[in-house]
């Protein structure tokens, strides 16, 4: 697996895999998922899978920040991998480049939002070294809570 950041023409690639993980309202629409891989303020990096006939795209995730009163602090918007290259690390890799991405940016912290359904992420960042720091009742379009994961990250 080759992990690289991504460029525009990697675009259709990572919209089949975010049409893979998400159905309906869940999912992104085309537009706020290329504006999200266009914020000036973010990174995303893919992972690549290289065969004989060919590469595909496997996973990616998408680290943005902003400055607040107490600094400046990383949000992750998603992170997906393929169902066929699922438990394999990749998700793994891509959340430890996305949080280099953002100490290099002086990141402190950095936090997300997680169904709170979803079982293998929240193993993933807890794993991960993130801490629970509270629920949003009703956060998702189809009424799912979400949790809040985050950690402190170290200095570059
Ligand atoms: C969550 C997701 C990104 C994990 O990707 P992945 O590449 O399979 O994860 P990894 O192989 O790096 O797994 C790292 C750790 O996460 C945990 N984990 C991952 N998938 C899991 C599962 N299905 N059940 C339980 N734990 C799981 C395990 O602790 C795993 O470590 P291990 O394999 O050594 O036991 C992937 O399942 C996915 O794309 N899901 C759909 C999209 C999604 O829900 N994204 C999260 C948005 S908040």
């Amino acid at each position: 697996m080759q992990y690289r950041l991504y460029h525009p023409a990697d675009f259709e690639q990572l919209y089949a895999i975010e049409e893979a993980c998400f159905d309906g309202v869940l999912r992104f629409d085309r537009r706020y998922m290329k504006q999200l891989t266009e914020r000036a303020s973010s990174v995303t990096w893919t992972a690549e899978w290289t065969a004989e006939e060919g590469s595909r795209l496997a996973g990616f995730v998408i680290v943005e920040w902003t400055r607040m009163q107490r600094g400046i602090v990383a949000y992750i918007q998603t992170i997906e991998v393929d169902p066929t290259f699922r438990r394999r690390s990749v998700a793994r890799e891509l959340l430890r480049l996305a949080e280099g991405s953002a100490r290099q940016a002086h990141a402190t912290y950095i936090w997300l939002h997680v169904d709170e359904t979803n079982v293998a992420a929240i193993a993933l960042y807890r794993g991960c070294g993130y801490k629970r720091h509270g629920n949003h009742p009703r956060y998702y379009q189809n009424s799912h809570g979400a949790e809040i994961y985050a950690k402190p990250l170290g200095k570059v």
